[in-house]
């Protein structure tokens, strides 16, 4: 179990603009308590709600969370059509608390395979928040990196064959601009709990230089205390992107 250490460095150093959560665990969380996975994706969701309110409260500018992946369909049908109710039944519940404290709603992935009933939910919730300031929270639904790296790929062939993009001018900014991600910075901080160690298939592009944080908690008991811990440490680690510290730089004039 997590335990909170005393720590008041979060609002002395910077915050990271974007923090991306891969919140893995629900199904552990419910049979280690003996109930259904759903119940476990259920607890899911109502933890989403804690640290979404927390993300405000911080002023974070983005949060990102993975909510169903492109390989998540091999699960069985069942738990597949209870985790594309979530969104249906966050939103039914959360979504005038998000829109009172000017939250705005994206989703990345493929929505055009999404069952109607969640595209209309989340496109409902997507179109009362456009106009909000504050957090962006963005569901990566139907989400997967692969497919999202193709789609761009083949965005960039059409484009090129329309005589709208020169492939010569193709470069890692004009890139970013075919991804699902274009309108945000690439995360600083990627966290997945349950204590898996890998991106299963998540902003793989975007990841390029996120700071990678791996919680043995399992999402739904991942706190806001624990949050808070992780991001004090994002503030201590030295992100060098190839370069050296400013001690290490040699004296050249
Ligand atoms: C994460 O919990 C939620 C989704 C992947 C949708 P899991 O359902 O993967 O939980 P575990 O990994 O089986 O414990
Ligand atoms: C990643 O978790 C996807 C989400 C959290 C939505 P999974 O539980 O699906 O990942 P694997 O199968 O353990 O890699
Ligand atoms: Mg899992």
């Amino acid at each position: 179990m997590f335990k909170a250490t005393k720590d008041k460095s979060l609002t002395e150093r910077p915050l990271p603009e974007h923090i991306a959560i891969i919140m893995d665990g629900n199904g552990r969380y419910a049979k280690l308590r003996s109930m259904p996975r759903i119940k476990g994706h259920y607890e899911g969701m109502q933890n989403v709600k804690r640290i979404v309110r927390h993300a405000v409260d911080i002023k974070l500018k983005y949060l990102t969370l993975y909510a169903f992946s492109t390989e998540n369909w091999s699960r069985p049908k069942s738990e597949v059509n209870y985790l594309l109710k979530l969104p249906t039944d966050f939103l039914g519940s959360f979504l005038p608390e998000l829109i009172e404290k000017n939250v705005i709603v994206k989703t990345i992935g493929d929505f055009s395979a999404l069952p109607k009933h969640t595209r209309k939910a989340v496109q409902t919730a997507m179109d009362k928040t456009a106009d909000n300031t504050g957090l962006t929270l963005v569901f990566a639904l139907n989400y997967g990196g692969r497919d999202e790296l193709i789609g761009a790929v083949k965005e960039m062939i059409a484009d090129v064959q329309a005589g709208t993009l020169d492939r010569n001018s193709l470069n890692s900014s004009t890139f970013d601009d075919y991804l699902m991600t274009k309108d945000m910075p690439d995360p600083e901080m990627i966290i997945r709990t349950s204590g898996e160690y890998r991106l299963s298939n998540f902003l793989l592009w975007q990841a390029s230089y996120s700071e990678l944080f791996f919680s043995h908690t399992l999402w739904p008991e991942f706190s806001t205390e624990e949050l808070d811990e992780l991001i004090s440490q994002y503030q201590k680690r030295e992100r060098r992107f190839g370069g050296l510290n400013e001690e290490d730089e040699p004296d050249e004039d």
